[in-house]
């Protein structure tokens, strides 16, 4: 057994590798004239471990190329962040169900599938093959241990990412709250940490995704106002679109750190050990 990436996953893959202690296959990617991606894989074998993000078009493309150059039907298939996740229904008349879209067209060629922290479990009932999702709520839980934060509140943005929060505070046996909305007028929203307070104390705001920061950067504004102390922020896939980063940082977060499930400068703790895991079962 191999393992394969396509470009945007290629350290996690190694680090997977290195866990399960198999090699990494050596892939050639380029594009034609034309703009068409190319990609030829050296040294496939019968049963591969196939990993890949699909972080935009491009990527994807890039995975359902991979899986065809593997042609294997026992191939195990990690997306360790899948983009369209968030359409996993039709919100309106007309639009498409985007995460079923894209998880019929990554089961072919493919005998069971992994994820990691995907936005909706529910989507996994989209593959048309036995999938699967790990967590990363030890992993952030670990790494808030090793900041040495003195009775740090462990906050998520709003109720969905509740539970989430509550397992990353079982870690340290932190307290654990969420933010809750008040709609004050129109275009007036107020948050504030439900029952417990955040006066004086560090605060870490935990979500699944941050995509534009807006989410985090509302939060630490309010957190702010409720005189919190410092506000750290971690999340699972840093997609950090749009200068997301720069946002958090001007919204005065101290430190903002993901995972790499997309590969980042701020990746601080790996999917590998929880994607090796359960690769092994
Ligand atoms: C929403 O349901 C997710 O859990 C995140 O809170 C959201 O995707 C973050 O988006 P943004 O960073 O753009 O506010």
């Amino acid at each position: 057994m191999k393992i394969v990436s396509t470009e945007p996953s290629q350290v996690l893959a190694g680090r997977i590798a290195d866990a399960l202690n198999i090699s990494v296959v050596d892939v050639k990617f380029s594009r034609f004239p034309d703009g068409e991606l190319y990609l030829c894989a050296n040294g496939l074998e019968e049963d591969m471990i196939i990993v890949g993000s699909v972080v935009d078009n491009d990527s994807l493309v890039q995975l359902v190329l991979l899986i065809d150059a593997c042609e294997g039907s026992n191939n195990r298939l990690v997306i360790p962040y899948m983009g369209y996740a968030r359409q996993d229904k039709r919100f309106k008349t007309g639009e498409p169900v985007s995460a079923r879209a894209i998880s019929r067209m990554l089961s072919w060629g493919i005998g069971r599938c992994i994820t990691v922290n995907i936005h909706d479990k529910r989507v996994l009932s989209y593959f048309k093959i036995p999938a699967s999702d790990v967590s990363l709520s030890r992993d952030i839980g670990t790494h808030i241990k090793d900041m040495d934060l003195s009775d740090p509140l462990i906050l998520a943005p709003d109720e969905g990412a509740a539970a989430f929060a509550r397992e990353v505070a079982a870690i340290g046996t932190w307290e654990c709250d969420h933010l809750e909305k008040t709609r004050i007028s129109g275009d007036e929203v107020r948050m504030a940490p439900r029952t417990l307070s955040a006066e004086n104390r560090p605060v870490v705001i935990v979500d699944d995704i941050i995509s534009t920061g807006s989410t985090i950067a509302t939060a630490a504004a309010m957190l702010r106002d409720h005189g919190a102390g410092e506000v750290f922020a971690a999340c699972v896939h840093g997609v950090l679109t749009g200068g997301a980063y720069a946002r958090l940082k001007a919204a005065g977060i101290k430190e903002v750190v993901c995972s790499d499930t997309i590969e980042r400068g701020c990746s601080r703790y790996s999917a590998a050990n929880r994607i090796s895991e359960a690769l092994s079962q």
